[in-house]
């Protein structure tokens, strides 16, 4: 059985993952958390690890394992693009998954905004729509910019030049090309996203509904089992799930 440790492991996904680690194959011989009664570091023997704690605990983290050989699967999100270089730089030594959302489901929307958006062009407003509980502390979420990026890329765009987070006040008429993202919170909702073609005569909505998250924590163990032994570099959970290289 792999040794891993769980990053994070106090928190809503740390805890599931702990319970779920047994049921595929792997051992848990570290609980890292801030919390009390948690390891502050993990033991020499940990042969992987899964992050699901804070962005500001990542770089650390990353170089530690880095330096131990070890593989990374990052499910936090809300990096500063200087804890990402961070990560990349790790990545030069290990192999790092990192995903802003690790369920089979949302992985395959991905490729649908993609194919919707070429199929349906410029003509079609898109507006990615996101919802999580009130518990969560970034947004908008690490999903709903990987799905505005599909979207984007599905029509040959960027989306740092095309995107707006939110509207408010005298923001004039939309202009074509735009893709708006907006973050719902409240109650305890897992993660719900839609992403919406609006054209002039009809309109075409692709969501998304997780109900548990056992559906990031599968996705999750199972990527630190695929990227054992692979080279250094970041994979993304497409990779692991086969659809890209
Ligand atoms: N990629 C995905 O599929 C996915 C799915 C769910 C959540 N997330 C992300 O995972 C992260 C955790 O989510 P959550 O809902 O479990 O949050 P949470 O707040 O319930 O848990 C986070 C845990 O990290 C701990 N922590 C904080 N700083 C730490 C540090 N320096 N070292 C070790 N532990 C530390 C906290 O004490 C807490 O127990 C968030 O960034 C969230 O957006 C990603």
């Amino acid at each position: 059985m792999m040794k891993i440790a769980i990053l994070g492991a106090a928190g809503r996904m740390g805890r599931m993952l702990s319970d779920m680690a047994p049921g595929a194959c792997l051992e848990v011989v570290s609980r890292v958390d801030v919390a009390d009664g948690y390891d502050r570091e993990w033991r020499p023997e940990t042969e992987g690890v899964v992050d699901f704690s804070h962005h500001t605990a990542v770089p650390a983290a990353i170089a530690r394992a880095a330096a131990a050989g070890i593989p990374y699967v990052i499910g936090t999100t809300g990096l500063t693009p200087c804890e990402q270089a961070a990560v990349d730089a790790a990545a030069r030594q290990i192999p790092v998954v990192q995903s802003g959302n690790y369920s089979l489901g949302v992985n395959l929307l991905l490729e649908l905004v993609k194919r919707a958006s070429s199929a349906l062009g410029a003509a079609y407003d898109i507006e990615v729509v996101e919802m999580h509980h009130r518990h969560k502390k970034d947004a908008p979420s690490g999903t709903a910019l990987m799905l505005a990026r599909a979207a984007a890329e599905g029509r040959g765009a960027d989306l740092d030049s095309c995107a707006v987070y939110g509207r408010k006040g005298d923001v004039g008429e939309r202009p074509r090309g735009e893709i708006a993202i907006h973050a719902l919170r409240g109650g305890s909702v897992v993660g719900d996203h839609t992403v919406m073609f609006a054209g002039d005569v009809e309109r075409v909505e692709l969501t998304h509904r997780a109900q548990s998250r056992e559906a990031f924590a599968a996705g999750a163990l199972a990527a630190l089992k695929w990227a054992r032994g692979r080279a250094p570099r970041i994979y993304t959970m497409r990779s692991v799930l086969g659809f890209e290289d």
